[in-house]
């Protein structure tokens, strides 16, 4: 089953591989399928296209890098709301998921923590201790694990090596050690 089913997520990968960057544009509001292009609120709204042209380019999804963005300082969200709110990053890597065909995954926490609290992720999707979770990438692709973001509001799952980013060779050498 698993074997059928990481086939079928290859040939996925190569068929929904996104086009370059300069080939896509971002649709105008007017016909995104979303806007209501008689509205004539639209006026005042700013462009994707004016907008996001600004921002880090990136391959996939939205086309723009949002970790580039955030670290760049081209973009600096507000953090808190409230004044109270305890904002709490993290740093530490950790190797999710080791030895398997392709490298192995690696989660930051940095990314992930610039953007969201720690009670996003725990304790009720993952666990926070590491080893003790056990990830699935069928699992992921059906929208659970990391696809409850990737795919749907970070960056696609067809981008298979920004989370298998670490050469098994790599990973070797370093557990030599
Ligand atoms: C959002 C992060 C993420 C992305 C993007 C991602 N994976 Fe995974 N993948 C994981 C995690 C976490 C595991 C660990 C679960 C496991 O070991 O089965 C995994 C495991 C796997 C496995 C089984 C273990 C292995 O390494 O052989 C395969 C095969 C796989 N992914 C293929 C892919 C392919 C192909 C893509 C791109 C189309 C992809 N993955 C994109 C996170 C991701
Ligand atoms: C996007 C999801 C996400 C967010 C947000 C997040 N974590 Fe995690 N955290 C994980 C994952 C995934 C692991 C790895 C679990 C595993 O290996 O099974 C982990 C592991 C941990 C661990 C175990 C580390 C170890 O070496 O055993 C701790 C502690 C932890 N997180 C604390 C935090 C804290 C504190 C925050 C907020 C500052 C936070 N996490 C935010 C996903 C997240
Ligand atoms: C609660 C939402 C959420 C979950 C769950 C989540 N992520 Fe993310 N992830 C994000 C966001 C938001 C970003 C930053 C925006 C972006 O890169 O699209 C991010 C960024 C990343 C990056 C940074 C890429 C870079 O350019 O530096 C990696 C790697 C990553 N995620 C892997 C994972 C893996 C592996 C898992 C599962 C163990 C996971 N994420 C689970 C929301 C999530």
């Amino acid at each position: 089953m698993r074997i059928v089913a990481l086939t079928t997520l290859a040939i996925a990968a190569t068929l929904f591989a996104p086009a370059a960057a300069d080939d896509r544009k971002w649709l105008p509001l007017a016909k995104d399928g979303i806007h209501d292009p008689a509205s004539p609120a639209l006026r005042l709204k700013q462009e994707p296209a004016e907008a996001l042209s600004k921002l880090p380019r990136d391959t996939a999804g939205n086309l723009v890098n949002w970790v580039k963005a955030l670290d760049s300082g081209a973009i600096a969200p507000r953090t808190n709301i409230l004044p109270e709110t305890n904002v709490r990053v993290r740093d530490d890597e950790i190797i999710v998921s080791k030895f398997g065909s392709l490298p192995a995954v690696v989660f930051p926490h940095r990314p992930h923590t610039l953007w969201l609290d720690c009670s996003n992720c725990h304790e009720k999707l993952f666990v926070s201790k590491a080893g003790a979770n056990r990830f699935s990438m069928q699992k992921i692709l059906d929208g659970e694990q990391c696809g409850v973001c990737h795919g749907a509001v970070a960056f696609p799952l067809t981008e298979c090596n920004r989370c298998h980013s670490l050469p098994n060779e790599v990973l070797m050498r370093r557990m030599r050690k």
